[in-house]
């Protein structure tokens, strides 16, 4: 459905010297560097997936996204959405995607929201009881009428956002691209845009490719991952596959007719080197251990050989301290050149 092949965009830039001086310089001298935002990227996405497009600041998540909807030409490489290669034919893949840039906007900025809908309508030729079956589910999740008939260039941030999430599925599209979609949201709101896209994929099985810094919205929408660390996918795979990934894991117990859970402790630590443990809730003991190290039958056969365990479970590992280690040193310095050499920009 959607598929990425050696992916890459590289944009040329002018070196930028130091000082008024060096700014100066830049005018006139033609010194290049090449910034590799993609670098040879592959991936399929199933349609009818939510998936979460991860990675770090600048890891070349919405350059790819800028790919996937036509707004930029790869530097090489491919890639195709519904079989069509979104930068030559920029019409036809719009009519089947969905758009939200949260860092710009979409929609036209000296329009009220109403009448941006109206002309979607007609752009997309969207029939009848599709546009009033999503300005009913609008209305009911992201109370759109509140908007009123406000230009989009007078909305708070969270206004706009809702209006561009709106805006972004009106036409039923069969799949959307969500970049940041939740930036500028409120609590209630992050939530209602959630129930939402939820809600549009259990009933049309939209595919959904979303990239957000908040883990609660991967969490509340995506079963699938797709991580970029660099340029690259250094995971694709189901969420649950990703948190398998996870460095370190834990087992909770209860542990029957112990009190002090002090020696407890001390004798976990004592028996598995390189494990901690540590007082959980309602008196129960937290095992953190290394997963190159243990193997969890290793660890809960410890336990079990020593301890009278009357309730034990296994927590999720957590999606933030997964992510923490990949994103975890690899932090892209930002581009400090003009971009030079004739190379789109943001388009
Ligand atoms: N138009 C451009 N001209 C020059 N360099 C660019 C341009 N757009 C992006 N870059 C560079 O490409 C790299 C990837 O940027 P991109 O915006 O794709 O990252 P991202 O993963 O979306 O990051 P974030 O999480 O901060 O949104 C960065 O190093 C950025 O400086
Ligand atoms: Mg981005």
């Amino acid at each position: 459905m959607i598929v990425a092949e050696h992916l890459v965009k590289e944009f040329r830039l002018t070196e930028r010297k130091p000082g008024l001086a060096g700014s100066l310089a830049t005018l006139f001298t033609r010194e290049h560097r090449v910034v590799r935002a993609v670098d040879g990227v592959s991936f399929t996405i199933p349609a009818g997936a939510k998936t979460a497009y991860i990675g770090a600041n600048g890891a070349g998540k919405s350059t790819t996204i800028k790919m996937l909807t036509g707004i930029m030409t790869p530097t090489s490489g491919r890639c195709l959405v519904r079989g069509i290669e979104p930068y030559r034919h920029r019409q036809a893949n719009a009519r089947g995607i969905g758009v939200v840039f949260g860092q710009r906007s979409q929609l036209w900025w000296d329009l009220s929201v109403p009448d941006s809908f109206r002309i979607l309508r007609r752009v997309y030729d969207i029939p009848d009881a599709v546009y009033r079956r999503n300005l009913a589910l609008y209305r009911e999740l992201l109370d759109i009428d509140a908007l009123g008939t406000t230009p989009v260039r007078q909305l708070s941030l969270g206004q706009r956002m809702r209006a561009e999430i709106a805006a972004s599925l009106l036409h039923d599209p069969a799949v959307v691209f969500w970049d940041e979609p939740t930036i500028g949201l409120d609590m209630v709101l992050k939530d209602a845009v959630r129930q939402l896209v939820n809600r549009v994929h259990a009933e049309l099985g939209t595919t959904v490719v979303l990239t957000s810094h908040d883990i609660a919205d991967i969490a509340a929408i995506c079963d699938s991952a797709l991580v970029v660390d660099r340029g690259r996918v250094v995971h694709q795979g189901s969420i649950r596959d990703l948190l398998r990934t996870a460095d370190r894991r834990s087992v909770v117990f209860d542990h029957r007719g112990r009190p002090d859970p002090g020696p407890v402790r001390a004798e976990i630590e004592r028996g598995l080197p390189g494990v901690s443990a540590s007082s959980a809730e309602d008196g129960r003991i937290r095992v953190d251990y290394p997963a190159d190290r243990f193997t969890s039958r290793q660890v809960l056969g410890f336990l079990l050989d020593r301890f009278d365990l009357a309730d034990c479970y296994a927590p999720e590992p957590d999606l933030e301290d997964v992510l923490r280690r990949i994103y975890g040193g690899h932090r892209e310095a930002p581009s400090t050149g003009v971009p030079g050499g004739g190379e789109e920009g943001a388009a």
